[in-house]
């Protein structure tokens, strides 16, 4: 192996082309592919920036021509020469660097590799957990590199917006008390502190609220979250928010920003020129129409109430969900009448992983009379009616839940994203923004047997509901407000309380006792009567947003260092045993490691 000795990179694998044609340059870089052509040597050099095509040409440098017959894949090299147009027919118009090759003159070694356990090609599929146990390299790879560049521009540029407008980023600590947003907490124990534990934030939330008691007017900052909850797709045990909190706002000046902060970024990172102001739906009428809170509105396929249409059929299951105050809705597929049998299988038993008792579906014919395991059950009439309700035409595919409403909007809101996805109408360069508003300020929670907060338990209540607090909290509406971009949440936020009395009452709605509030909350019950201005905010999550910019499915793929489903790390083999004495130290009993010996 050698060094860099006195050699300095003059240009990046990505710099050369035809206007540096005879200049003498020193790249330095990674052996992505090697190929050998009748003694010539080719080396692709490849670096963050881009790859160059080197060669060793024998009848030009035979020492090292000789030297590069050992070079394998991934060896890092230093390599001085001169700039040639490649030979006629040999020009790779998808290279940056296509036009040119660097003939060699010197080569140095600076390290071999191992045979890498997996081709670093960005088109190999690998699976994930070798992906992640060797993420320095993965990180390689094209595609993941470009994830992580687009990251940081997403990030310079919000930065930049937001100095603009005059925000502070400000840090706010990772050893504190718990801040709930609905997850469990991870915890620290404390060594000087026998028995006391701090929580790892679910988010800066109370820290932001205390900095605008502070004066500080508008902060943000992009903040490590820390959530124990079951990981998917789109969540991480730790993740990043683009955080942010202003004073003596509304939520107009709110959206204004949040819709400024996704121009910027949308700008530097795909230079694409969004519209705004984005739309915006309440979340009844999101649920009515699509069966969630964060509809994909890049296509139709809306649900739609049969309850009119059904309420006196003759086919029991529909007319006795309607009696019990259930629902009964549909999906007109249009044009899906060729699915065969086994698909409608399928989707039966897709719908089935989310509560739905049964899938009925009915194809209409040419004729416009109905092919169904259900037709018998309804008059002609019925039939012509819930036809037009459905705007019913030959070819159509209509599925019909009947549940609780709860059960009724999961299936058929997963079922039409099931349809999106067969259908083809995700189209990953369309970005369909939209607000989310009026969501309720509480939600039952049938295990708890008590109301919690739907968003968080600092979310104002709308003015002219307040009376409603005490009789009828689940009819409070709250001045919370998602940001939902391709029927993902990528955003959530509010106007908070800033009055003690009305924290008290939102705490008391939500079954939080004085005492209870005084033992965690105090602090911001403190603040909140020394001068708290009105003030709200919102978060970002970054990740979700990357993933979506990026065109990938998972938010691992744009995380440097992600966690497994399992919440571990493949790589470092976090989390890990530690010693007895840490534990003693720590004033914990390793009971369970007893139990395992
Ligand atoms: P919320 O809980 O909605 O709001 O979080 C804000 C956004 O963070 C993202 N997010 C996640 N991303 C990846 N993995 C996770 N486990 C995860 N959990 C949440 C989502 C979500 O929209 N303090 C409030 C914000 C506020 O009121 O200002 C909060 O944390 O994209
Ligand atoms: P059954 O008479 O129970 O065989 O049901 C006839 C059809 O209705 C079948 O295609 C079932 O999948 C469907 N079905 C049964 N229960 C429901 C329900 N709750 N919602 C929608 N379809 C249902």
């Amino acid at each position: 192996m050698e060094s860099m000795g006195e050699l300095k990179r003059s240009h990046s694998c990505n710099d050369l082309g035809v206007d540096h044609i005879d200049e003498e340059v020193t790249l330095m870089g990674w052996v992505l592919r090697r190929r050998d052509h009748g003694g010539v040597i080719f080396i692709d050099l490849r670096d963050r920036w881009g790859i160059t095509q080197v060669v060793f040409n024998p009848e030009f440098n035979s020492e090292v021509h000789a030297k590069a017959h050992a070079l394998r894949s991934e060896w890092v090299l230093a390599v001085k020469g001169k700039v040639f147009n490649r030979p006629d027919g040999m020009v790779n118009e998808n290279l940056k660097t296509g036009a040119i090759e660097v003939l060699v003159s010197e080569l140095r070694i600076l390290n071999v590799s191992r045979t890498p356990p997996f081709p670093l090609d960005e088109d190999v599929e690998v699976s994930d957990n070798l992906r992640l146990q060797y993420r320095y390299l993965d990180l390689r790879r094209a595609g993941m590199a470009d994830n992580l560049i687009m990251r940081h521009k997403a990030c310079q540029a919000l930065r930049a917006y937001l100095n603009d407008e005059n925000f502070l980023e400000i840090e706010t600590p990772v050893l504190t008390r718990s801040t709930p947003e609905g997850a469990r907490d991870y915890l620290v124990p404390s060594r000087v502190n026998a028995g006391k534990f701090y929580a790892l934030p679910q988010s800066p939330q109370l820290f932001k609220q205390l900095l605008m008691v502070a004066g500080m007017d508008r902060y943000y900052q992009i903040v490590k979250c820390f959530r124990d909850e079951d990981l998917r797709a789109d969540r991480q045990p730790e993740f990043t928010q683009v955080d942010m909190e202003l004073s003596f706002v509304t939520e107009e000046d709110i959206y204004r920003i949040a819709e400024g902060v996704m121009v910027r970024l949308f700008r530097a990172t795909r230079e694409i020129e969004l519209k705004t102001p984005f739309p915006r739906m309440s979340y009844d009428e999101a649920m009515e129409r699509f069966g969630s809170d964060k509809p994909d509105t890049r296509f139709g396929l809306e649900l739609i109430s049969l309850n009119e249409d059904v309420k006196d059929c003759g086919f029991k299951v529909f007319r006795s969900v309607v009696e019990k105050g259930g629902l009964v809705k549909s999906i007109n597929a249009k044009g899906c009448a060729t699915f065969s049998r086994k698909d409608l299988d399928d989707l039966t038993g897709y719908v089935g992983n989310f509560g739905a008792k049964g899938l009925a579906w009915v194809k209409v014919k040419e004729d416009g009379e109905w092919q169904s395991p259900i037709a018998k059950f309804f008059t002609e009439e019925e039939r012509a009616g819930m036809s037009r309700t459905l705007r019913a035409e030959p070819g159509d595919l209509l599925f019909f839940v009947a549940d609780t409403p709860d059960i009724v909007h999961q299936a058929l809101s997963e079922l039409r994203l099931e349809l999106g996805r067969r259908l083809n109408l995700m189209d990953k360069d369309t970005f369909n923004f939209l607000w989310v508003t009026d969501f309720p300020l509480v939600e039952y929670d049938h295990d708890q047997k008590r109301h919690t907060a739907v968003h968080h338990p600092f979310t104002a209540p709308v003015d002219e509901d307040m009376e409603l607090l005490d009789s009828e909290p689940g009819k409070v509406r709250s001045r919370a407000y998602d940001i939902v971009l391709n029927g993902t949440e990528i955003g959530g936020g509010s106007l908070r309380i800033h009055q003690k009395e009305v924290q008290d009452k939102v705490f008391t709605a939500l079954g939080i006792d004085a005492e209870e509030a005084a033992d965690k909350f105090d602090f911001l019950l403190k603040a909140l009567e020394l001068g708290a201005p009105p003030h709200g905010g919102i978060a970002f999550g970054l990740d979700r947003l990357m993933m979506i910019l990026a065109g990938r499915d998972t938010i691992r793929d744009v995380i440097a260092f992600p966690k497994t489903q399992k919440a571990t790390c493949p790589l470092t083999d976090a989390p890990a045993g530690v010693a007895r004495k840490q534990l003693t130290e720590l004033y914990l009993r390793p009971d369970w490691q007893e139990k395992e010996s």
